[in-house]
């Protein structure tokens, strides 16, 4: 079975089957999914398919492209929404600094980033970080307010190995997607062959990245067997073994029995 950890089945791009969809893979080879927040509605639309779905669970945050949308009310209002028992996680929540290039913005992120980081802390759940072209100041606001003691999984991992490693010494997870399908991801490849597996989960960002043979299609969680096959062969086990160990590691960090 195979834990998706990073999905955002609110997006529109799902509105056609949405229904006949989730019920296919979450009867077939996905045992949980974690639907992941990037926005105030995109919140209230992971809540309500995991109050939908009992294997479907809720990430509650906004990304750092959507932080415009955060004033402390809101954060208020976030907080109240991870208490709801079927949020597993503060996210995603972090840093983009590939869209967002002006410094005020960029501020911006960090207030936003770091609040959240507090919100999870205080409501004794996991983060799920997104980091984008923000390596440095990702870990300095990280640190800020010493994230070492938050577990989490840095999604969509794209930074080197050697900064991978720092981040399983803090505790943290590595997000691995479709992109470790990719010909040219070699830093990612060796980022997974460095990585004990078990500290690495597996998810789509669908309906983004989809893997090799998929790749520019829309993504769903069926397609992590992709996924799970290349990290097989990088790591020389077999495909269960990453299903398997990846299921558990997600499982013990989101605290899902
Ligand atoms: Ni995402």
């Amino acid at each position: 079975m195979i834990f998706e950890s990073h999905a955002h089945y609110d997006d529109e791009r799902f509105d056609r089957d949405r229904d006949t969809l989730l019920t296919k893979l979450l009867g077939g080879s996905i045992c949980n999914i974690i639907n992941v927040g990037a926005s105030l509605e995109g919140t209230r639309a992971s809540i309500a398919l995991a109050e939908q779905y009992p294997q479907i669970y809720a990430a509650a945050g906004v990304h750092p492209s959507d932080t415009d949308q955060l004033n402390e009310q809101e954060l208020a209002w976030l907080g109240e929404q991870t208490v709801h028992p079927k949020v597993a996680a503060v996210g995603e929540i972090g840093l983009d600094y590939y869209w967002d290039k002006e410094p005020d913005v960029q501020k911006r992120q960090r207030y936003w980033f770091a609040q959240q980081l507090k919100l999870a802390r205080e409501a004794g759940l996991p983060v799920i970080i997104h980091s984008r072209e923000a390596a440095e100041d990702t870990m300095q606001v990280m640190k800020s307010v010493h994230a070492e003691e938050i577990p989490g999984v840095i999604h969509c991992y794209s930074y080197s190995a050697e900064l991978a490693k720092e981040y399983v010494k803090m505790g943290y997870y590595i997000g691995v997607g479709g992109v470790v399908t990719f010909k040219n991801a070699r830093k990612l490849k060796e980022t997974v062959v460095q990585t004990p597996l078990t500290r690495i989960l597996l998810e789509t960002d669908a309906p983004y990245l989809a893997p090799e043979p998929y790749r520019g299609k829309r993504n769903q969680s069926g397609y992590l067997t992709f996924v799970a096959e290349e990290i097989a062969r990088l790591k020389q086990v077999s495909v269960e073994e990453v299903e398997e160990t990846t299921c558990r590691n997600a499982r013990e960090l989101f605290r899902i029995l």
